[in-house]
């Protein structure tokens, strides 16, 4: 706390992540062998058609500032993919292209919340949803969900969370970091609750959408009956397309939604990198398939991790349909001493397992969920082998 900053800054927590990340790295700069499954990140390159259309905007003199909400030919690429793999039809002015899904995200809660606004967020929830929802004076509301139902809110759930102050109802499927994937009749039951209550808005970050190993494939919140016109969709490229350092994310809105957020971001950051949009053109106009062989291999990873984890005491997991994470609970350490040092918790738990494994993972707790940790799968087979055998070798 300091008291010469602000009481928004004051009161945001770090990003759990993030933080768990620089104290992997600080231990490496030691000299220590650290395998890091806190990342969420693929661990692949950007593929050369990508990089190709990048090199060659830069030869084409793309060096001046873009269209506050993209590049023209961008959204008409967006277009095409809402319709191509969600069934969604958008016009030019219901997209925003914004610098990654983080920054949609924070738009959207900028132009969507006043004071005291309820925002409903099912747990465990990705770690900056909580945060920006406070940053916008919003207030989150927490439903807890678990293991027993694949980590998805349930209609019941979702009704009484509901108030006359709910404003919105924020989630992701697949989600991070339970890899859970809501079903379309999951979709359609979450569905007829909101529909109930005039004025609560949806935003479904689907971010993960190409990472579903279901065989029904992803559905959108906004392909639901009555529920486009109350539906902001957040995609973006990070994901699917092993690209997080680019930085492109966009939405798909309502238009008044979507213009409000141009507006937003006309006075804050301007258009997204002009590079890295021409090249998520080309990303875009693919077919999903031309990056299966990376959703193949996480799937290959999940099942190794699954496996590997079903024979370490302790570790009860779900089946996650969707994304890199699995996010076991580890509740059953809580009390118990290792190696001299007491496991109070799921932050405790993590710490452990870095300072003793030299496993980096993730407290659930930022994810408002205290009892799990999430391990990426986003590191290679035998990183994921050798990690899991040293976390074996510590519980025991
Ligand atoms: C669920 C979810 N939404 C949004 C984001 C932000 O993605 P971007 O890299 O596009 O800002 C992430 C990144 O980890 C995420 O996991």
């Amino acid at each position: 706390m300091n008291p010469l900053l602000s009481d928004r800054i004051n009161n945001m927590s770090t990003s759990a992540t993030l933080a768990m990340a620089a104290k992997a790295r600080e231990l490496r700069n030691q000299g220590k062998d650290i395998i890091g499954l806190s990342l969420g990140e693929p661990d692949f390159n950007t593929p050369d058609f990508i990089k190709d259309a990048a090199i060659q905007a830069i030869h084409d003199n793309y060096n001046s500032y873009s269209p506050v909400d993209g590049y023209a030919d961008l959204k008409e690429a967006i277009i095409t993919k809402f319709k191509r793999d969600n069934r969604l039809t958008y016009t030019p002015n219901q997209i925003v292209v914004s610098t990654g899904a983080k920054q949609s995200l924070a738009n959207i809660a900028a132009v969507m919340l006043n004071q005291g606004d309820e925002v409903i967020l099912p747990c465990p929830y990705w770690v900056s949803y909580s945060d920006i929802v406070k940053l916008n004076d919003g207030v989150p509301v927490e439903v807890p969900t678990t293991i027993a139902t694949n980590f998805k809110m349930t209609p019941q759930q979702l009704e009484a969370a509901i108030t006359p102050k709910t404003k919105m109802l924020w989630f992701s499927s697949p989600c991070n970091p339970s890899g859970s994937v809501y079903s379309k009749e999951e979709l359609q039951a979450l569905a007829e609750v909101l529909k109930k209550h005039d004025n609560i808005f949806v935003v479904s970050d689907e971010i993960y959408e190409h990472i579903n190993y279901t065989t029904d494939g992803h559905c959108s919140m906004a392909e639901i009956d009555g529920m486009y016109d109350r539906t902001i969709t957040v995609n973006g490229v990070s994901k699917a397309f092993a690209m997080t350092g680019w930085r492109i994310g966009y939405i798909g809105a309502p238009e008044w939604i979507a213009r409000a957020c141009n507006k937003m971001q006309g006075q804050i950051t301007s258009g997204a990198n002009c590079i890295a949009q021409r090249a998520v053109i080309t990303a875009l106009n693919e077919a999903p398939s031309r990056v299966q062989y990376m959703i193949d291999e996480f799937k290959e990873r999940r099942n190794l991790v699954l496996d590997l984890l079903s024979n370490i005491e302790g570790f009860k997991t779900n089946v996650p349909d969707g994304a890199f994470y699995v996010f076991p609970n580890i509740s059953y350490y809580f009390g118990k001493t290792l190696r001299g040092k007491t496991i109070k918790n799921a932050d405790d738990f993590s710490l452990y397992l870095l300072e003793e494994a030299l496993v980096a993972t993730v407290s659930g707790d930022a994810f408002g969920n205290p009892d799990c940790l999430r391990i990426s799968y986003a590191a290679s087979q035998d990183e994921i082998k050798e990690a899991l055998k040293r976390i074996k070798d510590v519980v025991s």
